[in-house]
């Protein structure tokens, strides 16, 4: 009999939006956490005929790739006994968020396993503490195709929403100004792309940088939105389809929501005396905003310390999913005490290894007083607010 300290691994599902996820983590000694896999599958070609997610086609999707990718996240992380599910309860499309819930229900009764309920946009802001600690108290930048909000984070779990978009996110005035130049969804990596071409600036194009002087932490981008359509409409068809105009276009859409995030957040960060800036969610991914937020942070306030997520965990993913169920769970004393582990043979597989031997009353754990078969999805949930 050997004695190996092992905490928890977690299955968990996301499927907020078009992208079909699931993953399984470790959690070790010292909350470290190793990814053992992390699927993603995506529907983009499908929606991209639509510009934008069409979101009966999504859920339809859901449900034909869950048991897939599932499957081959559980393949490739080699077929471990899972502890806990995580799973994505809301923000985000209910169609989408219910195929997710329910299948995950309908795999925690076959695996007497529990279930606990995740924040799509907690999920977002924990990608920053996968690979690293974070620092509090802590300001974060959330931009994604759905949301754009500053948030005051005193610890995990304790967050104040300062500001938020008016009218469209960040990522979806990146993905309507790529429709409106014709170039595909979704949007932002393609902008970057064209912007990240621009070799010299001829045209001279001004776009505006909605609210960046009003004193407040709230955004709005369908003004930029507008303002690109104008300006594509003045010009003639010929320059229209030139590439030195579509690539100053996308340059100049870049800077201008570039230019708001970075001002409206370090105000915010400043304001509330936070030793940390963390940026999430899809745009996070954007080159431009992750250098140009470094060397804003360095120059205009060198003390507070820039956090940015691995640039393939900021867009929609299992992973962070699992990393939020497990901060957000209150584990059973059990879960936590060493867990004896058998040598075993398996003689399926012809091969031995190490079994753990889970305590009894694991299984029957669950979620606060309320069980986790009355996990609902909800479209419009807030952070910090109830699950
Ligand atoms: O977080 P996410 O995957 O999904 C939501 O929760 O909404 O974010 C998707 C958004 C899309 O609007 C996409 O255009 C944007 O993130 N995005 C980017 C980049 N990669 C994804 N925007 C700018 N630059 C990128 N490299
Ligand atoms: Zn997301």
């Amino acid at each position: 009999m050997i004695f190996v300290k092992i905490y928890m691994l977690i299955l968990a599902i996301e499927t907020s939006c078009d992208d079909t996820c699931a993953a399984v983590i470790k959690i070790k000694k010292n909350r470290k956490f190793e990814i053992l896999s992390n699927v993603i599958s995506s529907q983009v070609k499908l929606h991209s005929k639509y510009g934008g997610v069409f979101p009966s086609l999504a859920k339809r999707e859901h449900q034909k790739n869950l048991p897939i990718v599932v499957r081959k996240a559980l393949k490739e992380a080699k077929n471990p006994k899972i502890n806990l599910i995580a799973v994505t309860s809301g923000p985000g499309l209910e169609p989408c968020l219910w195929t997710g819930i329910n299948f995950s229900k309908e795999l925690a009764r076959k695996m007497k396993l529990p279930i606990v309920p995740v924040n799509h946009i907690e999920a977002h802001i924990l990608a920053n503490v996968i690979d690293k600690k974070p620092v509090f108290p802590a300001v974060c930048l959330i931009v994604s195709g759905g949301h754009t909000q500053i948030i005051l984070m005193e610890k995990i779990g304790e967050y104040k929403i300062l500001g938020e978009t008016r009218d469209d996110a960040a990522g979806e005035c990146f993905d309507k100004t790529a429709r409106i130049l014709g170039l595909g969804y979704p949007g932002g990596p393609i902008v970057a792309k064209k912007a990240a071409e621009l070799k010299s600036k001829k045209l001279k194009i001004n776009l505006p940088r909605p609210m960046i002087h009003q004193k407040n932490y709230d955004f709005s981008f369908s003004g930029l939105k507008t303002a690109v359509l104008y300006e594509f409409k003045k010009r003639p068809l010929k320059i229209r389809k030139s590439k030195q105009y579509v690539q100053e276009m996308c340059a100049e859409i870049q800077q201008a929501i570039i230019d708001v995030l970075i001002r409206k957040t370090i105000i915010a960060a400043r304001d509330y005396r936070v030793k940390s800036i963390i940026l999430s969610g899809g745009v996070a991914a954007n080159e431009e905003l992750r250098k140009q937020f470094q060397s804003a942070t360095s120059n205009q306030c060198s003390k507070i310390t820039l956090s940015l997520p691995p640039k393939n965990l900021c867009t929609d993913n299992a992973a962070m999913v699992a990393v939020a169920g497990y901060l957000n769970t209150e584990l059973p004393k059990e879960a936590k005490v060493r867990k004896k582990m058998k040598f075993s043979f398996d003689w399926q597989k012809g091969r031995r290894g190490l079994r753990p031997l889970l305590p009894p009353r694991f299984h029957k754990w669950k979620l606060g007083k309320k069980h986790w078969k009355e996990i609902k999805a909800n479209a419009n949930l807030k952070i910090g607010e109830k699950l």
